[in-house]
C-alpha cells in the first residue's frame, strides 16, 4: 500500500493544478490554494481554466472522491498539510533573471502556520540557490528553526500533455540535504515506478534550467541547420529523420520551425544567461541560441513578405495558428502572435485563425482580424501562414482554400502540410529548411 499524505500545492495555474490533480489521482489528501477567489470558485465547481487534456476529468474526480479541494490563500491550504508544494509563477524580471517575489510571499505567509514536521517542496522554476533562500525565509518569518523541511523538485511537465508528463515521468528530481526528507518526499512519487534522482538543491535547480535550456538548444541548433538547407538544396525534415535514428541524438525536438516560444524556453534561456553573467561566465552557446531563436522569427516574416511580392505594405496574410504550440490555449510568448503583429506593423492586414485562442488574441494584437474558421481567414489572402502546428489544419479541403485566396502562395512555418500536394493543387509552397 501507498503511503498517502495530506499535500498542499500552492498555486492554482498549469503547473500547480496539474499537481494537486494528479496527487489527489494517486490517492493523496490535496488542498490547492491560489489568492485567485474567483479562480478557487470555478475551479471547486470542476471548471478548469486552460487547455490540457485529460486535466478537467482529474479534477473531477478528484473533487468527487473529495480528495482534491480549492481553498483561497496559500496560508488557508499550508495549515494542515504534511507537504507544501511552492508551484507559483516565477516570471522574467527586467534584466532577464527570473522574478522570485511571489515565491517570497508565499514564503512568508506560510512559515507562521506550517506544523513541525513538515516539508515545503519548491517546483516553481527558481534560480540556483533558492531553495535555501526559502529555508531563510521560512525562518525569518516565524517559522520555527531546524523543524520544517525544504526540498527542491522540479517539473519537467509540457503544457499539452502535462498529465501524461506528471504521471509517467521520465524521472523525478529531488534536491535536499537532509536524507530523511528525501524519502518522505520521494514517496509521493512511489507508485509512478520511476527513475528518483537525490541530489543536492543546487544541483535540482540547475538540472531544470539545463534541461530546457538544452531543449532549446536543439531547436536552434535544428533551425540553423533547416536555414543552411535552404542554400544547399536539402530537406531539413530528412536530415532530423536521419540524426535521429542515432539514439545519441534521438527524434525529439528537432521540428525546425518559427522558434521556440511560450513561458517556459524564452524566459528560462534567459535567466540563465542571467545567472551566467552574474558569475562572470560568459555563456555564449546559450546566447547564441537565444539570438538564433531571434532571428528565426526575422525569417519567417521575410518570406511571408516576398511571398506577398516583397511587400507587406498593403498585403492580406491569412495567419493559421495563434498559439505558442499545439494542443495548448496558451499564447504566452508565442512565436505566431510575435510574427503576427510584425505583419501589422508592416502594414499587411491580418486575418487569423485558431481552434483554441482566437478571441483572446484578438484582445492582445491590435488590428488582427479573427475569424472562426480556417477557410474564412483565407478570404482575398496573397499568402496563408501557417504558424502553429494544429493537426485539424492539415485536412482541410485545399481547392477551396485556393479558391477564396486572391494568390495560391503558403508560407508554412511549420513544415505541417505536405510539399509536393501542395504544388500539385498550383499552391507556390515554402515551408522551413526543405
Ligand atoms: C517546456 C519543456 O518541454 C518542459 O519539459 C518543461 O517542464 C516546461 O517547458 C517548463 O519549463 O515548465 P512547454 O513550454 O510546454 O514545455 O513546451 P514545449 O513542448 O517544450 O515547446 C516549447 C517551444 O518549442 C514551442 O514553441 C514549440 O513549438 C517549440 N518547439 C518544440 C520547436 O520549435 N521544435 C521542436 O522540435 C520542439
Amino acid at each position: 500500500m501507498p503511503l498517502l499524505s495530506s499535500i498542499a500545492v500552492i498555486g492554482g495555474g498549469y503547473v500547480g493544478l496539474t499537481t494537486a490533480a494528479c496527487f489527489a489521482h494517486l490517492g493523496h489528501d490535496v488542498v490547492c490554494g491560489d489568492n485567485d477567489a474567483e479562480k478557487v470558485r470555478s475551479l471547486s465547481k470542476g471548471e478548469v481554466p486552460v487547455l490540457e487534456e485529460g486535466l478537467p476529468d482529474l479534477v473531477a474526480q478528484g473533487l468527487a472522491s473529495r480528495r482534491l479541494r480549492f481553498v483561497l490563500g496559500a496560508a488557508a491550504a499550508a495549515s494542515t498539510a504534511e507537504f507544501v508544494f511552492l508551484c507559483v509563477p516565477t516570471p522574467q524580471g527586467a534584466n532577464g533573471a527570473a522574478d522570485l517575489s511571489i515565491v517570497e510571499d508565499v514564503a512568508r505567509e506560510i512559515a507562521p502556520v506550517l506544523h513541525a514536521g513538515s516539508v515545503v517542496v519548491n517546483k516553481s522554476t527558481v534560480p540556483i540557490g533558492s531553495t535555501q533562500l526559502v529555508e531563510r525565509l521560512l525562518t525569518e518569518a516565524g517559522a520555527m528553526p531546524g523543524t520544517i523541511g525544504v526540498a527542491s523538485n522540479p517539473e519537467f511537465l509540457r503544457e499539452g500533455s502535462a498529465v501524461r508528463d506528471f504521471l509517467e515521468p521520465h524521472r523525478v528530481v529531488i534536491g535536499c540535504q537532509e536524507t530523511e526528507v528525501a524519502v518522505r518526499v520521494s514517496e509521493l512519487y512511489r507508485d509512478l515506478r520511476a527513475p528518483i534522482l537525490v541530489t543536492d538543491a543546487a544541483s535540482a535547480e540547475m538540472i531544470k534550467y539545463a534541461s530546457n535550456a538544452f531543449l532549446a538548444t536543439k531547436i536552434s541548433f535544428i533551425n540553423a541547420i533547416a536555414n543552411l538547407c535552404e542554400s544547399v538544396h536539402a530537406d531539413v525534415r530528412e536530415v532530423a529523420l536521419g540524426m535521429g535514428y542515432d539514439p545519441r541524438i534521438g527524434f525529439e525536438f528537432l521540428h525546425a520551425g518559427p522558434g521556440y516560444g511560450g513561458s517556459c524556453f524564452p524566459k528560462d534561456v534567459q535567466a540563465l544567461l542571467y545567472t551566467a553573467d552574474s558569475v562572470d561566465y560568459d555563456f555564449e552557446l546559450l546566447r547564441s541560441v537565444h539570438d538564433v531563436n531571434q532571428r528565426q522569427h526575422d525569417r519567417i516574416v521575410a518570406k511571408i513578405a516576398a511571398a506577398a511580392g516583397d511587400t507587406l505594405e498593403g498585403a492580406t496574410i491569412a495567419v493559421w495558428g495563434l498559439t505558442f504550440k499545439a494542443n495548448t490555449d496558451d499564447l504566452r510568448d508565442s512565436p505566431a502572435l510575435a510574427i503576427a503583429r510584425r505583419l501589422l506593423e508592416g502594414g499587411a492586414r491580418v486575418r487569423a485563425y485558431d481552434p483554441a485562442a482566437g478571441e483572446r488574441a484578438a484582445q492582445i494584437v491590435a488590428g488582427l482580424d479573427v475569424v472562426a474558421d480556417p477557410y474564412d481567414a483565407c478570404v482575398d489572402a496573397d499568402v496563408l501562414t501557417v504558424l502553429t502546428e494544429w493537426d485539424e489544419l492539415r485536412w482541410l479541403d485545399f481547392e477551396r482554400v485556393g479558391g477564396q485566396m486572391r494568390t495560391r502562395h503558403i508560407v508554412d512555418a511549420r513544415n505541417l502540410l505536405d510539399p509536393a500536394a501542395m504544388r500539385q493543387k498550383s499552391f507556390v509552397y515554402d515551408g522551413v529548411g526543405r
